[in-house]
């Protein structure tokens, strides 16, 4: 990013801001992941769970930190951890693959509250384009939000109205432009942890034709 670009997006609200720094890295992900096709049967599909496993893991101490529970109320409620951990059984992820991931977790770097802001953002937004995903996976594999594809089922509020309400705690906080620069920093790194995480879980996977 120029001096120029950081500029213009610090004028804008914070979860405009990490839209826009993040769009070219969503993009690239989307692409990646969707080339595995990870719906396509169920050895594919562990895998994707695997990796949302870590990535529940790295974000997990985030919606359980006072000082984000207070920023963002209702927070701890908004945690995918038992969801995924439920799906993995569902799917039959192996204990020692669960261990595993567990700890690829931990190896996470959150550093300061506006990054970690950034990388609730990433997980967070997700969810929101887990919309089309969990279609995959209920017609492809049979799955749904009471088996296997409970991570990716919408809030029971409705999925947009669940994102606009984090949307709104996210653009009433008081960020300085360096506390924006830092949340798009974390977002930024949030997506590059799923990448690493897709590279090493799904690089092995047979690519359709
Ligand atoms: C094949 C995989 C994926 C596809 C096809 C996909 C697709 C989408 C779509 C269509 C939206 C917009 C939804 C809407 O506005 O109603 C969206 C939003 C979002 N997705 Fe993804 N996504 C994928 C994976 C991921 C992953 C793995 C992450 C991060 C862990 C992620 C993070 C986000 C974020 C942060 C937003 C919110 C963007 C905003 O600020 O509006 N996505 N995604």
């Amino acid at each position: 990013m120029t001096q120029a670009d950081t500029v213009e997006l610090m004028e804008k609200p914070l979860s405009l801001c990490l839209k826009e720094g993040t769009h070219q890295i969503h993009e690239n992900l989307d692409n990646r992941l969707s080339g595995f096709a990870p719906f396509a049967d169920e050895q594919s599909y562990r895998r994707f769970l695997r990796m949302q496993l870590r990535l529940q893991c790295a974000t997990a101490p985030l919606y359980q930190a006072e000082e984000l529970q207070k920023l963002f109320p209702g927070l701890a409620e908004r945690s995918r951890l038992p969801e995924v951990e439920a799906d993995c059984r569902d799917l039959k992820v192996s204990d020692s693959d669960l261990s595993f991931d567990r700890l690829a977790g931990t190896t996470a770097l959150i550093t300061g509250m506006p990054a970690a802001v950034g990388w609730l953002y990433t997980n967070e937004g997700s969810n929101l384009g887990a919309a089309f995903l969990f279609k995959l996976a209920q017609d492809k594999l049979g799955l749904s939000e009471s088996h296997g594809a409970r991570h990716l089922a919408g809030h029971p509020d409705g999925r947009g109205l669940h994102w606009k309400r984090f949307k709104a705690q996210l653009d009433a906080l008081a960020f300085t432009d360096e506390d924006k620069a830092q949340a798009v920093r974390g977002a930024r790194e949030a997506f590059a942890f799923v990448n690493s995480a897709v590279e090493e879980l799904m690089a092995d996977l047979p690519r359709p034709a």
